[in-house]
């Protein structure tokens, strides 16, 4: 796979973020999308596979029964960019669809490098499927896909996992809106939206009784530990899943345990926790039947079609640009 990797601006930009989410007044923050470091994206794998975590399975299931006839109301030729691809492990069923009727470019934009790797080896080996993998944030990533293409190629892009649901909301139709702008009429975007649930199998779907939900949100803390010197004791810190009525979406936190300080060299940064205190570490809000072509109308797409998986609530939205 040929790699396109960004420059290294990497652990300035991660030390600015940790001093701005961890000295915010009132909720402390940190952004969810470091908690994809190498061990993160493996935790994440584990996750997927977690009896309490319906949510990739549905979304699997949905693209196993459902790709060929997505892929049937795609303008020829059409490729392929993914944002936040992680292992690829669900793309297959897109690829494979595709590579029936023509050769194929599958474009995976990531920040982990372990995860970009991973569905190299996934995906690597479809007849008729070339891969070049983008090391970038999700719009820098699509901008590069779609300035290089030809002028006859139309792009399809996947925003799987519902990982749109760790956006809040404004700022996901903000996002949806930025990726209608670098597209053109004739692509499409194939949307996962995690539907409302009961309550208690949300819960246990971020906070599962083997702990490691709990492991994946911990292993941010970690992570700062390692590549920006910190001190944090993580024997001190709870993971927590909290359901938001109000706002619809899941939020994990990390609570501290005890009134601690902890060291932070590389962002030139100390803090004081107070017991009890939490640290906001991500959101995945959670989706009706019908609220992605929603979204899809205020943001410049027309949905085209919602898959439902009727064991997760789960749809795959396919939002079309005309
Ligand atoms: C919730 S996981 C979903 C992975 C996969 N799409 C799935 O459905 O299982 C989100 C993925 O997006 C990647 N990611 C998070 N923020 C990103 C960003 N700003 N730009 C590119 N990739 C990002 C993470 O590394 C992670 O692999």
């Amino acid at each position: 796979m040929l790699t396109q990797i960004l420059p290294l601006r990497h652990v300035s930009e991660f030390a600015a973020d940790v001093r701005a989410g961890l000295t915010k007044s009132g909720q402390r923050e940190l952004p969810s999308k470091y908690l994809y470091d190498e061990v993160g994206s493996a935790l994440f794998e584990a996750i997927c596979v977690l009896p309490e975590y319906g949510l990739t399975r549905a979304d699997a299931r949905l693209l196993q029964k459902h790709s060929g006839e997505i892929v049937g109301r795609l303008k020829s030729p059409v490729h392929v960019a993914e944002l936040g691809s992680g292992s690829g492990k669900k793309t297959r069923w897109i690829l494979e669809s595709l590579s029936q009727r023509q050769k194929t470019y599958y474009y995976p934009i990531e920040i982990s490098p372990s995860a970009l790797a991973a569905s190299e080896k996934e995906l690597g080996q479809i007849d008729l499927v070339t891969i070049v993998g983008y090391e970038q944030p999700y719009l820098e990533g699509l901008r590069a896909v779609a300035e290089e293409r030809a002028d006859a190629d139309h792009l399809l892009v996947l925003f799987l996992g519902s990982t749109i649901g760790n956006f809040d909301r404004d700022a996901g139709e903000e996002f949806l809106r930025n990726v209608r702008a670098i597209l053109r009429p004739g692509d499409a975007l194939l949307l996962g939206t995690d539907l409302e649930k009961s309550v208690a199998d949300q819960l246990l779907a971020y906070d599962d009784p083997a702990g490691v939900t709990a492991a994946f949100n911990l292993n941010l803390l970690s992570r700062i530990n390692r590549e920006l010197r910190a001190d944090f004791d993580l024997s001190c810190f709870r993971h927590e899943a909290r359901w938001n009525a109000e706002e619809r979406r899941i939020e994990m936190h990390l609570r501290s345990t005890r009134r601690q300080r902890v060291e932070i060299p590389a962002a030139g940064l100390r803090v004081i926790l107070a017991e009890g205190e939490t640290i906001w570490t991500e959101s995945s809000h959670k989706y009706r039947a019908g609220e992605a072509g929603e979204m899809a109308a205020r943001t410049g797409f027309r949905c085209d079609g919602e898959w439902i998986d009727q064991e997760w609530p789960f749809a795959q939205n396919l939002l079309m640009v005309e």
